[in-house]
């Protein structure tokens, strides 16, 4: 199953923290070179710098037997050694997957794995939180995720190669009242991916939609949200599942605990409204219906 990932070049955004870092990790751990973008340098600096310490290798280390670095395995074991790129950008910058992408141009750098992960969303009464950081939201985890995926996608379908996973949630499943406007982006990375990846049957590109539960990260960071952790899945597991279920070619992947998968059935089954009024009242449970920004 590792071995499905050696070699290869995987963008990874959003890396900088959270459920992204633990990919870009995973996927060097299994012998990927990763790009990681996002906004924060400093935090993509430090990550790059810990992955070529713990899963790089030396280009001396990988020329060794042929001092002219031309013996073929020599070749081939430099290029297989993971690596780590950095890439700064915002995503839900009007221009922002525009300049990523020229980034990518003008470095020569070839994607064959695009791991749209980064997301954000606010919690909260809809009406009472401010507008900005969920217009910010719908940019980068809508707009952002397109522009990337339109791109790279035709770059990887005129090589016949490669592939998509797109991070989406189980808050896709139904509306999420307190959560309404993040719960609609995941619903649409859920439909949209589900719809490229049968456009994209037979071309050799996969296409994979992911759907985490709670997960122990800073997601709800500067807010009185919290994530509690006896009900959420560590991002090391849930990217090392993820990352199996794509190497096994599934078109949808619940990388988290059992019962998370189970709770999107009901929302298949029961009339919506039923189904709404159930989330509304979990989240009032939550206390999401409260929810405010802390002081900085
Ligand atoms: N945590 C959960 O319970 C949970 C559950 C289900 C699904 N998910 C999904 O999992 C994914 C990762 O979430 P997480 O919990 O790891 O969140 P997180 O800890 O808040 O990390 C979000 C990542 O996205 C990056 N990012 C935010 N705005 C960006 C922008 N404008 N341009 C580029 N990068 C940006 C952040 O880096 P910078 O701030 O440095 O840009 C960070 O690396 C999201 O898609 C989320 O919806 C999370």
């Amino acid at each position: 199953m590792r071995d499905d990932f050696r070699g290869i070049t995987a963008l990874v955004t959003g890396a900088s923290k959270g459920l992204g870092r633990a990919y870009a990790l995973e996927l060097a751990r299994r012998g990927a070179r990763v790009i990681l973008l996002a906004r924060s340098e400093g935090d993509l600096r430090e990550l790059a710098a810990q992955i070529r310490e713990h899963h790089g290798r030396p280009a001396a280390d990988a020329a060794a037997g042929d001092p002219a670095g031309r013996d073929a395995g020599a070749v081939v074991e430099r290029l297989a050694a993971p690596d780590a790129e950095v890439i700064v950008g915002d995503l839900a910058a009007p221009d922002g997957p525009e300049r990523i992408l020229r980034e990518l141009r003008d470095r020569g750098l070839t994607v064959d794995l695009l791991l749209n992960n980064a997301g954000m969303g606010s919690a909260g009464p809809f009406l009472g939180r401010p507008l900005e950081p969920q217009l910010l939201s719908v940019g980068l985890n809508v707009s952002g995720l397109l522009a990337l995926t339109h791109a790279i996608g035709n770059e990887l379908v005129a090589r016949g190669t490669g592939g998509i996973i797109n991070v989406s949630s189980t808050a896709a499943f139904q509306p999420m009242p307190y959560q309404a406007s993040y719960a609609a982006t995941k619903a649409f990375v859920l439909s949209f991916t589900e719809a490229l990846a049968e456009e994209l049957r037979g071309t050799g590109v996969h296409v994979m939609a992911a759907h985490p539960g709670a997960i122990a990260t800073g997601f709800f960071d500067g807010t009185t949200a919290t994530i509690d952790p006896r009900a959420a899945d560590t991002p090391a597991r849930i990217a090392a599942n993820t990352l199996d279920d794509y190497a096994r070619r599934r078109a949808v992947s619940y990388p988290g605990r059992a019962l998370n998968r189970a709770l999107t059935w009901p929302a298949r089954l029961l009339p919506r409204t039923a189904v709404v009024r159930v989330a509304g009242r979990f989240n009032r449970w939550l206390r999401m219906h409260e929810v405010v920004d802390l002081p900085q």
